[in-house]
């Protein structure tokens, strides 16, 4: 039986751990090869990349920190060199720093805007000249959060990185319509992963009695978004961003 993603080869930046984790996990169900990119903690690259070669998948790691230009070069050329082409790129990678208007720091914000904002940007920018020397089109993903619309009062870069990341969506997807780059974001609510690893049990319970739905998101349904967009389904979606949050965004004012 045809799978939706077979015969893709994706990139998943950040994947060894949360949503990054999830989309690379259901993509390799879904029939891709998967490019596990990471910075930090091998082993959990190598169990995720073992567990899918046991369940008759194909992935490897690859560790790159996506704030250089030269390491995403390197992340790209990897897959190509090892599956012959790519297909679907998704800009996950992303960092949480906690500071307000008040608070914030020179080299923090550096820090936040390398991962978030310049990562995604030129993940954009050097697989899409990938795809279009391809000259078959392609799908460049970016997760990017509520956070791209709704202020978060506790993480200003964070929300001027999100809010930076719906205009590349935008933007990108306009320059690349016309060679069959499709460019989308997947727009999170709260979700179970180790970047909410800080909050208290208490906001936690408070976030979850905000979501209409009663539960914080898990990573598995972060990666069914992301497949779903990846895939041949969504082949008039472009240059938008597709929430998924359990209907928080619907309550201003709810955390
Ligand atoms: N969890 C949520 O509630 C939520 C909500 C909205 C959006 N998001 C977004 O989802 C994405 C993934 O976050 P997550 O929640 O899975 O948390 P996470 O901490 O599990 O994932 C972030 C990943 O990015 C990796 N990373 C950090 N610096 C990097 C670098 N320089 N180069 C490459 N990789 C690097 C980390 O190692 C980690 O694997 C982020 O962009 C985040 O902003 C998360």
């Amino acid at each position: 039986m045809n799978r939706p993603l077979d015969g893709k080869v994706m990139i998943v930046t950040g994947a060894n751990s949360g949503i990054g984790e999830g989309i690379a996990r259901e993509a390799a169900a879904q029939g891709a090869a998967v490019v596990i990119d990471w910075v930090t903690n091998g082993e959990a690259t190598d169990k995720i990349v073992s567990d899918i070669a046991e369940a008759g998948g194909t992935a490897s790691g690859f560790q790159a920190d996506v704030s250089k230009v030269d390491q995403l070069a390197a992340l790209i050329d990897f897959a190509v060199s090892d599956y012959g082409r790519l297909d679907v790129m998704v800009n996950n990678a992303g960092v949480e720093i906690g500071q307000t208007t008040a608070d914030l720091t020179e080299d923090r914000y550096d820090f936040l805007m390398g991962i978030n904002l310049k990562g995604a940007v030129f993940g954009t920018k050097l697989a899409s000249d990938q795809m279009r020397k391809q000259g078959d089109g392609g799908v460049i993903i970016n997760t990017s959060s509520v956070h791209e619309d709704w202020p978060m009062p506790s993480d200003l870069a964070y929300c001027v990185s999100k809010g930076g990341i719906r205009m590349l969506t935008r933007t990108a997807g306009v320059e690349l319509g016309q060679y069959g780059i499709r460019v989308v974001g997947i727009g999170p609510g709260a979700i179970d992963t180790p970047i909410n690893a800080d909050d208290t049990p208490e906001e936690t319970e408070a976030l979850r009695r905000a979501i209409p739905l009663g539960y914080i998101g898990k990573p598995a349904e972060m990666g069914r978004v992301a497949c779903f967009v990846a895939s041949d389904a969504a082949s008039y979606i472009t240059a938008t961003t597709i929430f998924a949050d359990g209907g928080l965004m619907q309550k201003p004012g709810a955390v």
